[in-house]
């Protein structure tokens, strides 16, 4: 059984099937996924969809690119993350320095403050961090984020970054990048750490594995990504999803043997 760590199933991009689709997993070998919110409204869709289906499991928190400066926001977010027991994760937080127009000092106070929030709440964090990997670090560290625990999500950086964010005892989070062309840091990543700290996530809508780039991602295509691990780590398919699919019990802290009491 596969463990999607990451997805996004109440983006508009779900609209037209969003149901049917959903309903389908289980039964292609998608146990359990994880919405994670991103803004204010994904905030209400996520607590939505973890309340329709008993197979899904949510992240509620506020992107970097979506940050406002604004406390009631925060409040929100709070107020969502304790709205329900199987939020289990606060996400997707984190710094995005991509585009040129970024309020960096913002970012910075939102990433602190929902950190923050996960260690009073005694929750995981989901970081979304792109262009940004010294100051992701450095805020890590000064927030105890090896007390926190989590995952980097849809991790772009070096092997060697890897290996900085794993010894705080976090996850990589892996998707359809992996089967990319241009991926030859990513796949050396995936070689260097042990995959007892590799997790399956789609990022759907987004980031759809070859051979299907450029379509429409969902949890359906997880198995590309999973191949492409075992491939590149001489093991069998098989291996990586009930391993990867274990990793995110621990991660979220599912299951009696995971949880923190
Ligand atoms: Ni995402």
């Amino acid at each position: 059984m596969i463990f999607d760590t990451h997805a996004h199933y109440d983006d508009a991009a779900f609209d037209e099937d969003r149901e049917r689709l959903i309903e389908s997993l289980p039964r292609n070998g998608i146990s359990t996924f994880v919405n994670v919110s991103s803004d204010e409204d994904s905030l209400s869709t996520t607590a939505e969809i973890i309340k329709k289906y008993g197979f899904a499991y949510g992240a509620i928190g506020i992107h970097p690119s979506d940050t406002k400066d604004s406390i009631e926001l925060f409040d929100k977010v709070r107020e969502k993350a304790l709205s329900h027991e199987k939020v289990v994760a606060i996400g997707e937080i984190g710094l995005d320095y991509h585009y040129r127009d970024t309020d960096q000092a913002l970012q910075k106070k939102w990433f602190r403050m929902q950190m923050n929030l996960a260690r009073e709440l005694g929750k995981p964090v989901i970081i979304h961090s792109r262009d940004a990997a010294a100051d992701t670090y450095e805020i890590m560290k000064e927030c105890h984020a090896e007390d926190i625990g989590g995952v980097v999500h849809c991790f772009s950086y070096s092997p060697e970054m890897a290996e900085k964010f794993v010894a705080m005892g976090f996850f990589i989070g892996i998707g359809g990048v992996l089967t990319f062309k241009n991926a030859k840091k990513l796949r050396e990543t995936v070689q260097r750490i042990g995959l007892e700290r590799l997790v399956l996530e789609t990022d759907c809508p987004y980031l759809a594995p070859e051979p299907h780039r450029g379509e429409r991602n969902s949890s359906l295509y997880l198995k590309a990504v999973a191949c492409a691990i075992g491939e590149i780590k001489g093991i069998d398919e098989a291996e990586v999803e009930a391993v990867t699919f274990e990793n995110a019990h621990k991660l979220y802290r599912i299951g009696d043997k995971y949880d923190r009491g």
